[in-house]
């Protein structure tokens, strides 16, 4: 049974402040005990490195650390083999960019992707423009931010070698059809790669169904703790991808003229002392989703959300962007009033929500502004919190935001 209420008592940020609204989960979700259990256990009882020692201790924190890829392999649907960790997906797509610059990229290839990507998913193959001549395309999206087979159909062409995008968009919500265009992009001899920030830990994913190349994401958005991310690749891609930081454990063998045997992957990828701890408490976040089910936490979401979206659209104060997708965050503007004054508002009526262009500083050319205010929701938030948002959110103008400031 999914009992929120029951729920929220697992979280001591909501338990210590039940003032806050907190709509921010886009941005980064709060922790479960059971995730700062798992933290705290690991710093007051089996302190140690990882891969190094032959001690109780340092086994305990191996068992710990690698038992973590299996948990992860689980969630995706991966194979424990398939999961590197790293510090955030920010990493994973640089690692997957510099990894496919060294395998297969050669100057007038094509990377696809969206004008909707998160700069995470822009910057890496921005660089490898400039670097080595490579072309970055786009495939249109519609004014909800998603992308429509037909369009990737026509964008696709000899020249492309890749196709980078996010499950689910990160400003709008938009939720792609991955498993379609992966069927097209393998047609056509390139590879899939997926940004999922936004989708793992809210959606079931099947990484095997999807039958896609690479996928990132980072803990800090599922109830993990920060600075810990994740890269999963197909195996037999993975052991031919060159790692972008080299050192200490990821090696097998080195000599005095510069030859380096690497160590298999996923080891390969885990250059220097890892963020244990923090592997250990994604490891506990994990466990923590799949016992509450995806299945429940998409349902519920998804409910949550119509519900939403439903209120927004009867406030007449309020531009409000992404109605129609079923997930992800509600978008909006206040009509003339800043979108910083406005969450500036919101805030002081202890509502936690992101102002700005959100890091997908392009997308902002289709939906026809600039900044907007992103409510983000997860699996503990509740309708009696959208209530008071919505009355808060009626109250948005321009006095009432500056009034905040004097
Ligand atoms: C879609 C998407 N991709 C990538 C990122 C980058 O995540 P991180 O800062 O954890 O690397 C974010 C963060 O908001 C995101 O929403």
């Amino acid at each position: 049974m999914f009992d929120v209420n029951e729920i929220r008592k697992d979280f001591p940020m909501i338990v210590n402040r039940p003032d806050l609204i907190y709509f921010d989960n886009g941005a980064t979700t709060y922790k479960p005990q059971s995730v700062i259990d798992a933290i705290v256990g690991f710093y007051t009882g089996y302190t140690s490195n990882v891969e190094r020692g032959d001690y109780e201790t340092a086994a305990k924190a191996d068992k710990a650390y690698d038992g973590t890829r299996k948990i992860i392999a689980k969630l995706i649907h991966a194979e424990p083999e398939e999961i590197a960790f790293n510090a955030n997906i920010t990493a994973s797509l640089n690692q997957i960019a510099y990894g496919l610059s060294r395998m297969i990229l050669k100057e007038g290839d094509v990377v696809l992707t969206t004008e909707a990507e998160h700069a995470s998913n822009l910057l890496p193959w921005f660089r490898l423009q400039k670097d080595i001549g490579i072309k970055v395309e786009y495939i249109p999206v519609d004014r909800q931010g998603v992308c429509h087979i037909e369009d990737v159909k026509k964008a696709m062409h000899d020249k492309v070698k890749v196709v980078a995008m996010a499950h689910v968009t990160n400003v709008l919500g938009s939720v792609q059809p991955i498993k379609e265009i992966a069927a097209i992009a393998h047609e056509n001899g390139a590879f899939m790669v997926v940004d999922g920030a936004q989708s793992v830990g809210h959606r079931i994913i099947d990484v095997k169904d999807m039958n896609i190349d690479f996928l990132g994401f980072s803990s800090h958005k599922m109830c993990g703790p920060d600075g810990v991310g994740v890269l999963y690749g197909k195996y037999k891609l993975l052991q031919q991808m060159e790692p972008v930081f080299m050192g200490g454990g990821m090696n097998a063998r080195f000599y005095p003229d510069g030859n380096i045997i690497l160590k298999d992957a996923p080891i390969k990828f885990e250059a220097g002392t890892p963020n244990i701890e923090g592997v250990i408490g994604l490891g506990a976040a994990a466990e923590y989703l799949m016992h509450l089910g995806m299945e429940n936490i998409m349902a519920y979401e998804k409910d949550l959300r119509a519900y939403f979206a439903e209120k927004m659209l009867h406030l007449d104060n309020i531009d409000f962007y992404n109605p129609d997708n079923e997930t992800g965050p509600i978008t909006f503007n206040a009509k003339g009033v800043f979108a910083q004054d406005a969450a500036g508002f919101l805030g002081s009526r202890n509502i936690c929500v992101r102002s700005g262009n959100h890091c997908a500083k392009i997308l902002h050319d289709i939906i026809g502004t600039d900044q907007t205010i992103r409510a983000s929701l997860y699996f503990y938030n509740t309708k009696e919190e959208v209530d008071r948002f919505v009355e808060a959110a009626k109250e948005i103008s321009i006095e009432n935001a500056i009034g905040i400031f004097f």
